[in-house]
């Protein structure tokens, strides 16, 4: 029998981040084979530099993947069998004042934690489910990974409103760190790892780790951690090696003084050292700016070369290794291989002690027909104090996005361990709301 050939559609095709998930699905035709990419974006001209520079690179490499970009969501959503959406509503511009508003105010700037990550998750919860959406009226059989930030609230807001989706929510931050935790252990390989995990996205803890033939490897991990952090383990991919991401990496060993018995995701630096985090910023210039000069103009430059010389030849793209994962939890579903994966999904007792409908991020069997939990167990009372705070910010948001209501928006806000009162988390969101018009549905 002919093996099975799949297409996708990558949704939010103008994303930085397109071209090098193009060479990674080349790269791995083998196990995940295609016969069709399409890309779909909102915002035809910035997609058209990413998709004319791919169309080059895949009749160079690829002729036999049929490949379209388009703006129509009926021509990028029918005959599909999955939809990779990683898309940023507002693009850099809006994640530049979601990090900028709030320092105005001594709080901290951040893509997707504290009063930023809120004005976000406002915009993107409605351009998430409108693809959801065009992807069950054309291909209802399709499965869409989604990574598009900030997957935390994306990932309530897609369980409150399309609770019977075929949406796999996946964040690429404990992939790095078990890269990286290997690493200090001399293993080639996270996937020579096990490991037990709980939290919210961004926003969580390993509570075990164990090689192959089940030795535990928390000694010899933790011992990095209350040196470096997670600066021992720098080594394999091409992202997160500029210098914001590796003093985050050497802040972790900060974080994880707080419970030595547990390694920390780098992100809870944002909530459990926010007064260091504003120290260190440049009000004048965030992250935001950062991706703007760097892979922002790297990437629709080496696009633009190839554009220019009709050839992708010595063209500087290269294949996201980093996002292997995603090719990862493709075949796991396409091929049923019941890989063990961290996904972001409905708790409903797998952390024992804590609320069954939070959106929580534990590992998770995946196959054919989804997922199935694996079960963490009951956690210890500091993490689950953090995470009942966290997760009443990121339920509030989704109500407030609903109910199109200010009095939620600001109760969220004023809850985030970021925000240190209601009276400056009124004067932020009132700021986020002339900034976010475009994007924001009204609030009353
Ligand atoms: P980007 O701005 O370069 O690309 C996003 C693209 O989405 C743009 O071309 C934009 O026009 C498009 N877009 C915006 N709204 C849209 C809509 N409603 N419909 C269709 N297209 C739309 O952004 P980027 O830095 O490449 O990041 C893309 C996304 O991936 C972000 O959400 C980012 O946070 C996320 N991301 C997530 C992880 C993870 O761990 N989950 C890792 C890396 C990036
Ligand atoms: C990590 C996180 C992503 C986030 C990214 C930000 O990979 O898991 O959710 O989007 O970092 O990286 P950037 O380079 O855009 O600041
Ligand atoms: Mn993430």
């Amino acid at each position: 029998m002919e093996e099975k050939k799949y297409a996708v559609t990558i949704a939010g095709g103008g994303s930085t981040f397109t071209p090098g998930i193009v060479l990674l699905l080349l790269d791995h035709q083998d196990r995940f084979p295609i016969r069709k990419i399409t890309f779909y974006d909102n915002f035809a001209q910035r997609q058209e530099t990413v998709a004319k520079a791919c169309q080059i690179y895949l009749q160079e490499n690829a002729p036999e993947i049929k490949f379209d970009y388009t703006t129509d969501p009926q021509t990028a959503f029918t005959d599909v069998d999955f939809v990779m959406c990683h898309i940023r509503v507002g693009l850099y511009a809006m994640r530049e004042k979601d990090e900028k508003i709030p320092l105005k105010y001594g709080v901290l700037g951040q893509e997707t934690c504290g009063p930023g990550g809120i004005a976000y998750g406002m915009r993107s919860i409605g351009g998430v489910i409108e693809i959801l959406d065009y992807m069950e009226k054309y291909s209802p059989d399709a499965w869409m990974l989604n990574y598009s930030n900030p997957a935390a609230i994306v990932a309530e807001a897609t369980r409150r409103l399309r609770p019977h989706s075929k949406i796999l929510n996946i964040c690429d931050m404990p992939i790095d760190l078990e890269e990286k935790m290997a690493n200090m252990c001399g293993l080639k390989s996270r996937k020579e790892m096990s490991v037990g995990y709980y939290g919210l996205n961004h926003f969580g803890w390993w509570h075990k780790i164990e090689d192959k033939d089940g030795n535990d490897l928390m000694p010899e991990i933790r011992k990095h951690m209350a040196k470096n952090g997670f600066a021992d383990g720098i080594s394999t991919n091409n992202q997160h090696v500029e210098k914001s991401w590796l003093e985050t990496f050497a802040k972790a060993k900060d974080v994880y003084a707080l419970d030595p018995q547990t390694i920390p995701n780098t992100y809870l630096k944002y909530y459990l050292y926010p007064d260091y985090v504003v120290e260190h910023s440049n009000p004048e210039y965030t992250r935001a700016n950062e991706v703007m000069d760097h892979r922002e103009k790297i990437v629709f430059g080496a696009c633009q070369d190839i554009i220019d010389k009709g050839t992708s030849k010595d063209c500087g793209f290269e294949a996201d290794a980093h996002a292997e994962y995603i090719v990862d939890l493709a075949c796991a579903i396409a091929k049923n291989t019941k890989e063990k994966m961290l996904l972001i999904v409905p708790n409903e007792g797998a952390i024992e002690n804590f609320d069954r409908t939070a959106m929580v991020e534990i590992p998770c069997i995946v196959g054919k027909n989804g997922y199935e939990r694996i079960v963490q167990g009951a956690i210890p009372q500091f993490q689950k104090g953090l995470m009942e705070q966290q997760v009443s910010v990121e339920k509030l948001v989704v109500e407030a996005w609903i109910e199109g209501s200010y009095q939620k928006l600001w109760q969220a806000i004023t809850l985030s361990k970021t925000v240190p009162s209601a009276r400056v988390a009124k004067l932020i969101l009132d700021d986020l709301i002339i900034a976010n018009k475009d994007y924001w549905p009204e609030l009353k």
